[in-house]
Parts: structure tokens; C-alpha cells; sequence
């Protein structure tokens, strides 16, 4: 039986080891993690992240070939794959702080396989990792390897949160780098075949180490790009009355384009864009690349400036002030069907609404008060790093913020709403109980371009969405935009 340990037990470790178990009954998989409390809780019915049909396949396999366990040296010693996916975030200090990647999480997993190992073992990098982190991780292992081979592949992972499981059952690809050497060869080959229990071989791309880890570095900034360029059109599309849903419509019918991955939107979050792509930049200025260094740049200052127009169109409607008005805010997760927060441009704006002194009530099917307290305390880049987590928000913004777990109860004598993920449920609120029990006149800001803004203006709604003919009520307001 072969035996498959994984360090990290996140949102990648988690639903990639529960699919590999489930598609691969002969295979043993057990996932480790230095938090007990995750552990635990991958270990109870309340699983630690929220994603649709996971919880189906982790019943399938828990206990039978699906483990999850802190015993992280005994598991290791015993495993023949090693996958390690542990975070790789944004470093907060030192060189290279505010872009390079802190791969302090990674080293420190591979001293412990170099350690604890007394078997030959395949290293699968599945964390994304600056290109060329292999040769460090193989230097480190090899140096410390008491005559143990060690085989090192890139095998980055593609999923989409809120899509794990569907995206883990029918990948577009899987991709596999490792060292051209007949024994590089032989363990790209026996992690093919983990993946070959139900990922058609025509789809299973293999390369060389550097190829690999840098497809994922450039995956993801070209996904990043495609929002941003859509939301720079959203602007001008505001500008002139072209409406930004019609013209990615038009643009995306292009078959070189395609129409995926175009909405506007308040911007993009997440754990992975912005971090690989001030990734992507460090490494660039490393190699001597200030131009290609500052194109990648750019994606993410127009992410930000798409966060910061979102606030000044709130403030600038409402007769330039929020200060002391009820802000009601739908969805901080950074995208629907997920409870994940890292990142999200929900934290932006309400940081810019608690700036002007606004009053925020928020809701969210899936977050809890504590995380979005938290989430509102935290500096940038601080998420990731669970040692500089800080437990509470100050006092001043606890009393600027609620939470709730009803729409209703959000939007109640609220000035204005922000919509800031784009849950399935927000389109099919009764819009009509909601702008009775709001103050007048009453404002909609869709971030997400969810609610059709013509029914709403028919309710009585000032109403602004993202990218599309302004309300004539914000025509005459000098936007700051
Ligand atoms: P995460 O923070 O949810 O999980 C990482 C886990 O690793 C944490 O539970 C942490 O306690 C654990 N860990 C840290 N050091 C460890 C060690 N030495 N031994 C055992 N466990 C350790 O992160 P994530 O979202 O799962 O991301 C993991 C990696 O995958 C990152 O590099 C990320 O960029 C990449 N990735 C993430 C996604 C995504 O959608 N979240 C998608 C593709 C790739
Ligand atoms: C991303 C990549 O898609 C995935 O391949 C990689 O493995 C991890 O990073 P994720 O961040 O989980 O996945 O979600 P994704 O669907 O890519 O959305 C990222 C952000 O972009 C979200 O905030 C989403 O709302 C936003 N987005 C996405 C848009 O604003 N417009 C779009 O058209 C698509």
C-alpha cells in the first residue's frame, strides 16, 4: 500500500488529501498539521473550512483510508509521498517584506522530513513557491540526508475555493515537474499514477521542476490580470455609459478571449493573487526585470484603486459623509461558498468606511463576528502569519462594528448598503421590506453586480453598480473616482 503523509492540514491539504483517498481506495493518506485545534476539528462533524461537498467525501474516506493526526514525525517516518502544503505568505519584515514570498513555514517542514526520515521519500512541493525553491528544498534535504534519496517534484495545486471539490474531481490539468534523471522520472511517474485513479493521462502534464513552479506563479497572474482589465473597463464604463457587463459580454464571445473569469467586481481577494503576484514581482526584480516586475505591479494597483473608487463612490453619494450613518455591508467572505476572509476587499472597504467614521453592520452566511473582528484589527499581510495573529480589534473599532446573522437586522435603519460577495442569496432578498426599513433617501452599492439596478431604482433605491450607467443621482454628485 502506498502511503501518502501531508504537512498542512489547510484548505488545500485538506480537500486534495480527502480526494486523493477517496479516488485511490489502496492508497493510505494522512494529513498532519502543527494546529492541534485544526486537527481536531478535521477530526469532528464540524469540519474547520466551509466547502461545498466536502463534507460528503470526507465521511466517505475518514478512518478508512483518510487521517488526519498532529503525530507529524511518526507520519512522515512512515510515508512514501510526502506532499508538503503549508502556507507560503507574503514576508511582513526583513528582505524582500511586502512581496517575497516567506518560505519560513516551508523550510522548517523540510528539516523535519530531513530529520525524522530514515526511508527513500518523494517530496512533493504542493504549496506555491517562488520558482527554483526546489533547488533550496533539495540542498536542505540532501545536506542533511544521512544517505536517504530524496526526490523532489513540483506539483502545484489549481483548485478554486468555494469549487475545491468539483475542481479537485475534473482538473483542467495536473501538473507534475521534476528532474530529468531516471530516478526524477521514476517519481514523476509514481505520482502519476496517484493521480491517474481519475484524471484522464491527457491531462496530466508533466515539465521540469522550473517549469512547473513557475506555471502556477504565472496561472494565477494571468487570472488576476483578466479581473483587473475588466475592472479598469468598469471605470471608464462609468465614465461614459457603456456597461461593463455588456462589453465583457461582447468582448468574451472572442474565442481567443473567452468569456471566463470577466465579471467586474470590487475587486479581486483571496489568499493566492495578490501574494503570487508580489511573488512574481520580487522574483522579477531579483532576475533583473524591473519592466516585467512593474507590469505584474500594475494588476494589483488597479485591484487597489478599484477598492478605494468602491469607497469614495459610497462617500462621495452620500453628500460626502458617512460619519455616524448606519452602513449595513452583505458578505465579507472574499467570494461566495466559502467562509474564507484572507484577503478579502471586503476589509478594504470597511476599513474606509470605518475611516470616515461610518457605523458598519455586517452579514455574512459563513463568517463569524470574532473572524471579522479580527480580519478588521489585523495590518497587511498580518492574515497569514499565525504567530502575529492578534486576538481582538481595538476598542474604537468593536464600537463601530456589528455583526449579525440576518440581512434584515443588517440593512435596518441603515443609510446605505454595500454588497460586497456576490452570495446566491443577496439577488433574492425582499429588496421592497428592505428600503422600507431603511433611512431616505436609501443607497445600494452592489460591488458585485448581483441585483438588477433597474428594479431597485423602481423601488426608490439610489442605486450603484459597478461598471454600469450611473443613477442620475450620482451623475449630479462630483464623485471623487
Ligand atoms: P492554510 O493556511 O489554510 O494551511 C496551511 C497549514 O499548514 C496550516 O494549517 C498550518 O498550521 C500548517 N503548517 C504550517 N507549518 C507546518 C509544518 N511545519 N508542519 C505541518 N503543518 C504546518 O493555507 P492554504 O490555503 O491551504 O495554502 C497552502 C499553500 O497552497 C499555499 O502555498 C498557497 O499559496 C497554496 N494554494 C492555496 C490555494 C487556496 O485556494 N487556498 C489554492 C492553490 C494553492
Ligand atoms: C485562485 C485561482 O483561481 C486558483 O486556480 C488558485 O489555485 C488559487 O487562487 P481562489 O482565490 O480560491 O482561486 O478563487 P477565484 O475564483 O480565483 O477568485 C479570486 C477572486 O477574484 C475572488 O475575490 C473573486 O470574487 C474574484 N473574481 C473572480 C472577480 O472579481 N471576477 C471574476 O470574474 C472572477
Amino acid at each position: 500500500m502506498v502511503k501518502i503523509c501531508c504537512l498542512g492540514a489547510g484548505y488545500v491539504g485538506g480537500p486534495t488529501m480527502a480526494v486523493i483517498a477517496l479516488k485511490c481506495p489502496s492508497v493510505e493518506v494522512v494529513v498532519v498539521d502543527i494546529s492541534v485545534a485544526r486537527i481536531a476539528a478535521w477530526n469532528s462533524d464540524q469540519l474547520p473550512i466551509y466547502e461545498p461537498g466536502l463534507d460528503d467525501v470526507v465521511k466517505q474516506c475518514r478512518g478508512r483510508n483518510l487521517f488526519f493526526s498532529t503525530e507529524i514525525e511518526k507520519h512522515i517516518g512512515q510515508a512514501d509521498i510526502v506532499f508538503v502544503s503549508v502556507n507560503t505568505p507574503t514576508k511582513t519584515r526583513g528582505l524582500g517584506a511586502g512581496k517575497a514570498a516567506d518560505l519560513t513555514y516551508w523550510e522548517s517542514a523540510a528539516r523535519m522530513i530531513a530529520d525524522i526520515a530514515k526511508s527513500d521519500k518523494v517530496v512533493v512541493e504542493k504549496s506555491t513557491v517562488p520558482v527554483k525553491t526546489a533547488e533550496a528544498i533539495e540542498k536542505i534535504l540532501i545536506h542533511n540526508s544521512k544517505g536517504i534519496n530524496f526526490q523532489i517534484l513540483s506539483n502545484p495545486e489549481f483548485l478554486a475555493e468555494g469549487t475545491a471539490i468539483q475542481d479537485l474531481f475534473n482538473p483542467d490539468r495536473v501538473l507534475i515537474g521534476g528532474r530529468e534523471t531516471p530516478e526524477g522520472k521514476k517519481a514523476v511517474q509514481a505520482l502519476k499514477q496517484v493521480y491517474a485513479n481519475w484524471v484522464p493521462e491527457d491531462r496530466i502534464i508533466t515539465t521540469n521542476l522550473w517549469s512547473a513552479e513557475l506555471s502556477k506563479l504565472a496561472a494565477n497572474a494571468f487570472l488576476a490580470q483578466r479581473i483587473s482589465s475588466v475592472n479598469a473597463i468598469s471605470a471608464l464604463c462609468e465614465a461614459t455609459g457603456a456597461d461593463v457587463a455588456e462589453v465583457a459580454y461582447s468582448v468574451g464571445k472572442d474565442t481567443r478571449i473567452g468569456p471566463r473569469f470577466l465579471s467586474a467586481s470590487v475587486g479581486f481577494g483571496g489568499s493566492c493573487f495578490q501574494k503570487d503576484i508580489l511573488s512574481l514581482v520580487y522574483i522579477c526584480e531579483c532576475n533583473g526585470l524591473p519592466e516585467v516586475a512593474s507590469y505584474w505591479k500594475d494588476v494589483i494597483k488597479v485591484n487597489d484603486y478599484q477598492k478605494s473608487r468602491f469607497v469614495n463612490r459610497v462617500v462621495s453619494s452620500m453628500f460626502n459623509t458617512v460619519s455616524e450613518k448606519k452602513i449595513a455591508v452583505l458578505g465579507f467572505a472574499f467570494k461566495k461558498d466559502t467562509g474564507d476572509t484572507r484577503e478579502t476587499p471586503a476589509i478594504d472597504v470597511c476599513k474606509g468606511l470605518l475611516g470616515d467614521k461610518a457605523k458598519i453592520s455586517i452579514y455574512d452566511p459563513q463568517v463569524s463576528e470574532e473572524q471579522i473582528q479580527r480580519d478588521l484589527a489585523l495590518k497587511k499581510f498580518d492574515w497569514d502569519h499565525p504567530v502575529h495573529l492578534q486576538p481582538t480589534s481595538p476598542t474604537a473599532v468593536k464600537q463601530q462594528v456589528t455583526v449579525t446573522w440576518d440581512a434584515y437586522e443588517a440593512t435596518k435603519g441603515a443609510h446605505g448598503v454595500c454588497i460586497l460577495t456576490e452570495w446566491d442569496e443577496f439577488s433574492k432578498l425582499d429588496y421592497v421590506k428592505i428600503y422600507e426599513n431603511m433611512q431616505k433617501p436609501a443607497f445600494i452599492f452592489d460591488g458585485r453586480n448581483v441585483i438588477d439596478p433597474q428594479k431597485l431604482r423602481e423601488i426608490g433605491f439610489i442605486v450603484f453598480s459597478i461598471g454600469k450607467p450611473l443613477d442620475p443621482w450620482l451623475k449630479d454628485m462630483p464623485a471623487m473616482v
